[in-house]
C-alpha cells in the first residue's frame, strides 16, 4: 500500500513562539554547548524560571519544551492525532532514520509496524535468548585475558556480534560483516555531524555513505531470506505480509532493519554501561544481584527467568531512570494544540524529556541517586508516564523486551564470571558524556576479579 506525503511534511518550523516565555540562548546554537555539558540542569533552569513549558533553542532549531510526566503523556498517547514524530525527527535525523518506524505517523505508521510483529513475539523471544548465551560465552572470557581492559568498547564490539546473529542471522567473523560493521559506525558518526550536508570531506556524507553501503547490503539480502526458515530478524521481517496478504517490498523492509539496527544498538550499550559503572561503585549491589543470580543455581538465565529475577529488573529501571538512553523526544505540532495552558500553532516543535521527568524532587526521593529499590518502593507508580524510558502510546519502544533480555543476559554473565572494580578511586566522579548517550568519558577502564 503506498501512503501519499501528508500534507503537513510541506510546511517548515513554526518559530514564532513570542507567547511562550523562556529563552534561545545564542543565535543559531542555543544553548547546544550548556546542554551537551549538562542537560539536567539546563532542563531544570528553564523548569524553575519559566515554568514546565518554555521555549528553548538547540542546534539550530527553536522548540517548545514540556516538562514533566502530565506532557509525557499528552505527547506519547496523542489522542487527538495532533503531533508528528516523523516531523520531530525529520531535521535533525531524518536521512538516517529513512524509512524507519520513527519517520511515519498515524495509519501509515501502523500498517508499518506490523512488519515486526513476528519478529518480537514470544517464541521468537525464546530463541534469541539461546543464540546470545555462547556469545555472551566466548566474549566474556577473552575480556578477562586483557590487560587494559574498557568496558564500553567492548561491550558495543559483545552487542554488535550478538546484533549480527539475532538482526542478520550472521556471524561477525568474514569481511562482509566486518565492511557492514563499519557502515554501521560510520553511519553513527555522521549523525552526530555539526554541519548537516552530504558534501565530499564532511563527516555526515561519512554517515550517508555508511547508510548507502548498508541500504545496498540490506535491499539484497530482503529477497534471499523470502520463503526460508530462519530465527533472525531479517528473516522474519522479510517473510511478514500486510493484510491483504502481500510482502513487504525489499526496500521497506530493508529500510526497517537498519532503523532497527540503530535503535536497538547504542541503548542497550549505554544502559549496560551505565549499570556496570553504577555496581562498580556500590558493591553492596553487585553482591546482592549475584547472590540473586547464583540462588538460580543455572549457568544462563533463561526466558522464564527473566521476570524471577527481581533485584537485576529494578537494577535495570534504575538504570533507565537516571540516564535512560532517549533522554529528550521529539514531534511536532500538525494541528492547533493546547499544551499547559499555551496554544501551539501547526507545524511548532515540541521535546518531552524522559531524563529530566525521571529526577523531578517533587515526585522522586534523593532523585541523583543510585537506589534500585525505589521500585520495590514503587516511587514509579504515582503517575503513569513518571518512568516511561521506552516512551509511549503508538511509537512506544517495540524492542524494549528484547532490550530487558539482552541487559538481564549480558550482565547476568559478566557478575557470574567477574567481581568488577574500578581501576582507580574517585573513578565514579569522573567526567560523564551525555550525548549522543550516556557514558563515563573514560570508557570505564575496569579491573575483572575472576570468581
Ligand atoms: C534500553 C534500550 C532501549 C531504550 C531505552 C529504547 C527507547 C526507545 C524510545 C524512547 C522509543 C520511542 C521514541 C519516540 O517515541 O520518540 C523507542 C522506539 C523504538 N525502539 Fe527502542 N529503545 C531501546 C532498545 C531497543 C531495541 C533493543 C530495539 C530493537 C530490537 C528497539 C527498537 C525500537 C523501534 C523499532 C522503535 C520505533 C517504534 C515506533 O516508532 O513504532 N529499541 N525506543
Amino acid at each position: 500500500m503506498d501512503f501519499a506525503l501528508p500534507e503537513y511534511t510541506r510546511f517548515k518550523d513554526n518559530t514564532k513562539l513570542d507567547h511562550i516565555p523562556g529563552r534561545y540562548g545564542l543565535p543559531l546554537l542555543g544553548e547546544t554547548f550548556r546542554f551537551v555539558l549538562q542537560p539536567f540542569e539546563v532542563l531544570d533552569e528553564h523548569y524553575r524560571k519559566y515554568g514546565p513549558v518554555s521555549k528553548a533553542s538547540l542546534t539550530f532549531q527553536k522548540f517548545v519544551v514540556a516538562l514533566g510526566p502530565e506532557f509525557m503523556q499528552q505527547l506519547m498517547l496523542d489522542s487527538k492525532q495532533s503531533f508528528s514524530a516523523r516531523m520531530g525527527y525529520n531535521t535533525p535525523l531524518g536521512d538516517f532514520f529513512a524509512g524507519g518506524l520513527l519517520m511515519r505517523d498515524f495509519d501509515e505508521h501502523k500498517f508499518h509496524r506490523r512488519i515486526m510483529q513476528t519478529a518480537f513475539k514470544i517464541d521468537a523471544m525464546r530463541s534469541y535468548v539461546d543464540l546470545m548465551h555462547p556469545i555472551i560465552d566466548r566474549e566474556l572470557s577473552r575480556w578477562g585475558q586483557q590487560a587494559d581492559f574498557h568496558f564500553y568498547p567492548n561491550i558495543k564490539t559483545l552487542l554488535l556480534d550478538i546484533g549480527a546473529k539475532v538482526f542478520l542471522g550472521m556471524d561477525m567473523e568474514g569481511p562482509e560483516t566486518r565492511a557492514l560493521n563499519q557502515s554501521f559506525l560510520d553511519m553513527n558518526e555522521g549523525m552526530l555531524a555539526l554541519i548537516r550536508k552530504d558534501w565530499p570531506g564532511l563527516t555526515y556524507r561519512k554517515g550517508m555513505d555508511g547508510r548507502r553501503a548498508l541500504e545496498k547490503f540490506f535491499f539484497d539480502v530482503v529477497p534471499q531470506r523470502r520463503g526460508k526458515q530462519g530465527n533472525d530478524m531479517a528473516t522474519f521481517f522479510a517473510n511478514e505480509k500486510t493484510e491483504e496478504g502481500e510482502y513487504y517490498s525489499d526496500q521497506v523492509v530493508g529500510e526497517h532493519l537498519i532503523f532497527l539496527l540503530l535503535a536497538a544498538h547504542d541503548t542497550t550499550t549505554s544502559a549496560l554501561t551505565m549499570a556496570v559503572h553504577c555496581l562498580a561503585h556500590d558493591q553492596q549491589w553487585q553482591d546482592r544481584l549475584r547472590e540473586e543470580l547464583q540462588a538460580l543455581g543455572k549457568p544462563h538465565l533463561e526466558y522464564e527467568d527473566l521476570s524471577r529475577v527481581t533485584d537485576l529488573d529494578h537494577c535495570f529501571k534504575e538504570i533507565l531512570r537516571m540516564n535512560p538512553p532517549v533522554p529528550m523526544m521529539m514531534r511536532r505540532t500538525v494541528k492547533e494544540v493546547e499544551l499547559g495552558g499555551y496554544l501551539l500553532q501547526p507545524h511548532t516543535m515540541v521535546q518531552i524529556s524522559p531524563l529530566y521527568t525521571h529526577r523531578m524532587e517533587q515526585w522522586w526521593t534523593r532523585p541523583h541517586q543510585f537506589d534500585p529499590d525505589r521500585f520495590t518502593r514503587e516511587e514509579h507508580k504515582q503517575h503513569s508516564f513518571l518512568w516511561a524510558p521506552f516512551g509511549g502510546g503508538a511509537h512506544k519502544c517495540i524492542g524494549l523486551h528484547f532490550a530487558d533480555m539482552l541487559f538481564k543476559a549480558a550482565l547476568s554473565g559478566l557478575l557470574l564470571k567477574y567481581r568488577v572494580r574500578y581501576v582507580k578511586p574517585g573513578q565514579h566522579d569522573g567526567r560523564m558524556q551525555y550525548f549522543p548517550f550516556a557514558k563515563p568519558m573514560d570508557n570505564l577502564p575496569l579491573v575483572l576479579e575472576a570468581l
